[in-house]
């Protein structure tokens, strides 16, 4: 039997299947709109978007490039708008600039790309009543943070001399924020944002701690070393040290400073999402996106105030500053040699076990053995080293579901598992070779999110159903769309999760999915859509009537450029590739997948 339109509730669509189609590709009976391309004025005085005429000053007015995060956010009293907020992670020049010289990048090419990365605030509007979104250009609240704009160091590693520089004595004051790859959004109205990749940026690393961190020793690819010293380490060594952080803002205060919270430690942060204990205390799930890195949580000491009083949201943006900071590990339940690289079930038929919070620092004190505190914040991989966190197949956006609690981690892929001189297959990361990733479903123990200890199994196993090592949870592989390298997921109200990939192995392009987490239909994976050449889905944000994605890369190909692009999306031939986000909304108007 095929897929069909039965499904879930909140899944009830015909699956899109797997393509190579330069375009967004949606099931039968929906619609799709461009919300906001890459170079679309936002702000005041902002021109609009000339891909040949193209200036930092513009730019920095203008929405970023290659969108990730999208988190949608209530407008009170503006009826029928909602605050968009979106991560810019990266550039990608070559896409972007013709005739680019990869070798000598211009100033002005080199001031464009420090301001189309970063976030962007901007106002939507439904139309007609529809899922149809359009952005409101000018309104106040529109905002761009980019590479240079200031961003305020807080918690306990603020201040450290690892974080000072010669541009900023205090190590409390940060110029931009870089690779803001997924994030979340919080309980009090604010935005989480995770600084991933940026080791990339910092020319002439020397030490142990920079090389943990993947920071080179040599130039780097974009060269941003040549017209800002900060980027090179050999003459300004802690500025690598102020990235890599979560970031928090406040959408709703365009005059506001955005923090980065050192209480949530250092490393290439892929996302962070907060769910709250019993009594009202946030505690963020966050996972370091690398081969072999780590899981974490932060649990906040301080209980959130509720409402939107001045005193409430003054108080709740200090919540994610005191606290204990813990890494994971996991233990698997099935003896080892049950555990053989190839993904085969082990004889208890499930990829499951129990595992603990490892606390590594409250506040000043520090938790791990010859770290002091700061240094377990600012060199946070080091401390989940000493501890023997579990080395996990890349940890990406997580997200904890507002039912049932559980919190559910894509770990996309790491093809470098079992090899020679590294860790071999666990019951959480089964495959060697792993090309596909999966999906792990942690539990924590009586539903305790503050709590040192948790149950786990796999969710999913990805990749193509007929491959016998994937798994969807029991529920019958004839009946599932394949998937490969998940990355970001969010829930929809019906409990549904929905997974969004990067890097597809199965031939065909990316793309987004759904699936049921309870009931008979636990398991039943049914892809809703596919994503233009060479971009990455991103994002997703999933309302009772629209679907929000952003298409991060398009036309992202090795020996792509402007002149000879692999993709023409969203404008058609003769037109530059743009990243901009989408919204997919059913023609008749009724609520996604009901
Ligand atoms: Fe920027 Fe881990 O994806
Ligand atoms: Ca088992
Ligand atoms: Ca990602
Ligand atoms: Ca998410």
């Amino acid at each position: 039997p095929k897929p069909t339109a039965s499904g879930a509730r909140g899944l009830r669509f015909s699956p899109v299947a797997p393509n190579t189609r330069d375009q967004v590709s949606v099931p039968d009976g929906y619609g799709q709109n461009v919300v906001i391309r890459w170079g679309e004025p936002i702000l005041r005085g902002a021109p609009a978007f000339q891909p040949d005429k193209q200036t930092a000053k513009a730019q920095a007015g203008q929405f970023g490039y290659n969108n990730d995060f999208l988190s949608l956010l209530p407008l009170q009293g503006e009826r029928g708008r909602q605050v968009l907020v979106a991560n810019h992670e990266y550039t990608d020049e070559n896409l972007m600039f013709r005739g680019y010289d990869p070798a000598s990048p211009t100033r002005e090419q080199v001031e464009i790309a420090w301001a189309a990365h970063g976030l962007s605030v901007v106002v939507v509007q439904e139309e007609n009543r529809s899922g149809k979104l359009t952005p409101v250009n000018r309104h106040p609240l529109n905002r761009r943070l980019t590479a240079t704009s200031v961003f305020q160091v807080t918690g306990p590693a603020a201040g450290s001399p690892l974080l000072r520089t010669s541009a900023d004595r205090t190590g409390t004051k940060v110029l931009g924020t870089l690779n803001n790859c997924a994030g979340g959004t919080t309980p009090w109205g604010t935005t989480l944002h995770g600084e991933e990749n940026f080791n990339q940026y910092f020319a002439n690393g020397s030490s142990d701690t920079d090389k943990r961190y993947g920071i080179g020793t040599g130039e780097t690819e974009r060269k941003w070393e040549r017209f800002d010293k900060r980027f090179d380490l050999s003459r300004e060594p802690n500025e690598a040290h102020r990235f890599g952080w979560v970031v928090e803002l406040d959408p709703y205060d365009p005059d506001s400073t955005p923090r980065k919270r050192t209480a949530l430690g250092r490393f290439k942060h892929e996302a962070a999402q907060p769910r709250l204990t019993s009594d009202g205390r946030p505690v963020v799930y966050m996972g370091d996106d690398e081969k072999f890195d780590y899981f974490y949580k932060f649990v906040s000491s301080k209980k959130m105030k509720k409402g939107t009083s001045r005193a409430a949201r003054a108080h709740n943006l200090t919540l994610l500053d005191e606290g204990t900071l813990y890494v994971a590990k996991l233990t698997g339940d099935s003896p080892a040699e049950e555990i053989d690289g190839t993904g085969k079930l082990p004889t208890d038929s499930e990829f499951d076990g129990s595992g603990v919070w490892i606390p590594l620092a409250t506040g000043d004190t520090s938790h791990v053995p010859g770290m002091t505190a700061e240094e377990v914040y600012v060199f946070t991989r080091l401390a989940g080293d000493k501890v023997g966190a579990t080395k996990m197949d890349r940890p990406e956006d997580v997200e904890p579901s507002p039912r049932t609690g559980r919190v559910y981690i894509a770990l996309t892929n790491n093809t470098d598992r079992g090899k020679a001189g590294k860790a071999a297959a666990d019951e959480a990361n089964p495959r060697d070779a792993n090309k596909h990733g999966q999906i792990l479903e942690l539990a924590e123990n009586w539903d305790d999110p503050a709590g040192d200890g948790f149950a786990w199994r796999l969710f999913l196993v990805a990749g193509d159903p007929k491959d016998p090592s994937t798994y969807f949870s029991g529920f019958p592989k004839e009946r599932v769309s394949p998937i490969s390298c998940p990355d970001n997921v969010a829930f929809d109200d019906h409990g549904n999760l929905w997974i969004s990939t990067d890097g597809n192995q199965l031939g065909s392009h990316d793309g987004l999915f759904g699936v049921a987490t309870a009931g008979e239909r636990r398991g039943e994976l049914k892809q809703f859509l596919t994503m233009p050449t060479g971009a990455e889905t991103c994002g997703p944000v999933i309302q009772d009537r629209r679907v929000l994605v952003a298409v991060q890369h398009p036309g992202e190909i090795d020996g792509a450029s402007v002149e000879k692009p692999a993709s023409t999306w969203p404008d058609g031939p003769g037109r530059i590739v743009r990243p901009s986000v989408v919204a997919v909304w059913r023609k008749d108007g009724g609520d996604i997948g009901v």
